[in-house]
């Protein structure tokens, strides 16, 4: 199993670029479903859970490859509507599917998710949804089964703002008859990237990017083209690396500006970010922490993804940082393994105190998820001597070519 070796202490400095976004990419590539045709889809990551939704989108007659960072999918309709547990065990985003194929096969059957790492997660919200577009849904055997004539546009009222819950009822909306309203709707920037997808295929919709969002139901949809945004946590993961070690660095093709809750969170924190005439964003900071506190909110608050590589350079900051987690309930994995390395941190009912430490020194760690993982290796980049990040395969799901993008900004990291 691959291993991260890397020897912290050396300040960052040079030329970074992030790429696609995961999160903006995956219900992209599900809305695929909708429409028979060919799809041209650029700035797609290549990473491992991009490779899971290409391999349930073959198995439901949809063909898929990249060709350079434009991702190609051909889908012709073979009507298909299974998506079992081998593939969505290895990803959760795998529900994404649920409400295309409703729309437009008018049947699924999706394994459950299950829980993961991070809590429990449940999908009760996306099937209550469905339901109440007309599908008829039942759960067994770890299967959820759905079936449904056309789905009817109503009115969604979800208690808790859910991501993907918003997406699939964006998509499965986009072909149902008449007008979908969804309140307290996920705001998060993948959510408008996927709108503006669905616009491109011909679908009606208003309000993405706020808490309510409008779907005028069309007939029919059409294959299109198009460019997924850059990754704003791959950006935010980058800029915490430089925050935490020092250096001057210059990040390309991050979008700063759905990112304010990060960067005013690290400007606190003691890096300084400048916009630069051709957008490229100048990060500089001499290596000394200030600590702040930061509560995880959906959009536009504190993104949860971001959580565990800033807690990362809070454990060498002056003073102490309060760090609340009102996501998911079980993201403190990090903790321990942090704690391993030397930082001072209490965590009790979803709180973490976090006091920073004059050195975290190098230690083997063990990623338990996708951003634990990015913690750790900020973490070890800080450490005064080398770590061992062992299960980065969590890492790969999440971060193209990440160890190579620290490497071209000077990091001492290796993969063995
Ligand atoms: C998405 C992101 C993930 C991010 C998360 C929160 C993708 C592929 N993943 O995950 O990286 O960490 O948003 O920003 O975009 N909930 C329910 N019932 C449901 C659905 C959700 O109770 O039916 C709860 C969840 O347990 C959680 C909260 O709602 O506590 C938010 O989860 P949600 O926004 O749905 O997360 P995901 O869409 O799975």
């Amino acid at each position: 199993m691959d291993k991260l070796i890397i020897k912290g202490g050396k300040p960052l400095f040079g030329d970074a670029y992030v790429s696609g976004s995961k999160n903006a990419s995956l219900p992209i590539m599900a809305a695929t479903l909708l429409a028979e045709g060919v799809y041209n889809i650029s700035n797609v990551p290549v990473l491992k859970d991009i490779f899971t939704m290409g391999e349930l989108l073959e198995r439901l007659g949809i063909e898929n490859s990249f060709s350079g960072d434009t991702f190609i999918l051909n889908n012709m309709d073979g009507g298909g509507a299974d998506a079992p547990y081998d593939l969505v065990k290895k990803m959760r985003a795998s529900i994404l599917v649920l409400g295309p194929l409703l729309a437009k096969r008018r049947k699924a059957k999706v394994s459950l998710p299950g829980g993961c790492a991070i809590g429990e997660r449940p999908v009760d919200l996306h099937i209550a949804a469905l339901e109440k577009m007309g599908a008829e849904i039942t759960v067994n055997h770890g299967y959820i089964e759905a079936s449904c004539g056309r789905l009817t546009g109503a009115e969604i009222n979800f208690k808790t703002v859910t991501v993907t819950g918003t997406e699939n009822i964006l998509m499965a909306a986009a072909l149902a008859k008449g007008r979908t309203v969804i309140n307290n709707a996920a705001a998060e920037p993948e959510i408008s990237d996927l709108a503006g997808f669905l616009r491109k295929m011909g679908a009606e919709i208003t309000g993405d990017g706020t808490s309510v969002i409008t779907i005028e139901g069309t007939d029919e949809l059409s294959a299109a083209d198009y460019s997924v945004m850059p990754d704003r946590i791959e950006a935010g993961t980058l800029m915490c690396a430089v925050a935490g070690t020092g250096g001057d660095v210059r990040l390309h093709n991050a979008p700063l500006k759905c990112m304010s809750a990060v960067t005013d969170a690290l400007f606190t924190a003691g890096l300084a970010v400048k916009e630069g005439e051709d957008g490229v964003l100048e990060l500089s900071s001499g290596g000394e922490l200030n600590s702040a506190d930061i509560s995880t909110k959906p959009y536009p608050g504190f993104p949860t993804d971001m959580q565990a590589q800033y807690m990362a350079i809070m454990t060498k900051a002056n003073g102490t940082a309060v760090i609340d987690e009102n996501i998911f309930e079980n993201r403190f994995m990090h903790v321990a393994e942090l704690k391993r390395m030397g930082a001072d941190i209490a965590v009790k009912d979803g709180q973490a105190v976090v006091r920073g430490v004059k050195e975290l020194s190098g230690a083997p760690v063990m990623a338990s998820d996708l951003m634990a993982s990015a913690g750790l290796v900020i973490a070890a980049l800080m450490a005064t001597n080398t770590s061992e990040i062992n299960r980065v395969y969590h890492l790969d799901r999440g971060y193209q070519e990440f160890e190579k993008k620290l490497r071209g900004i000077g990091a001492d990291i290796k993969r063995v």
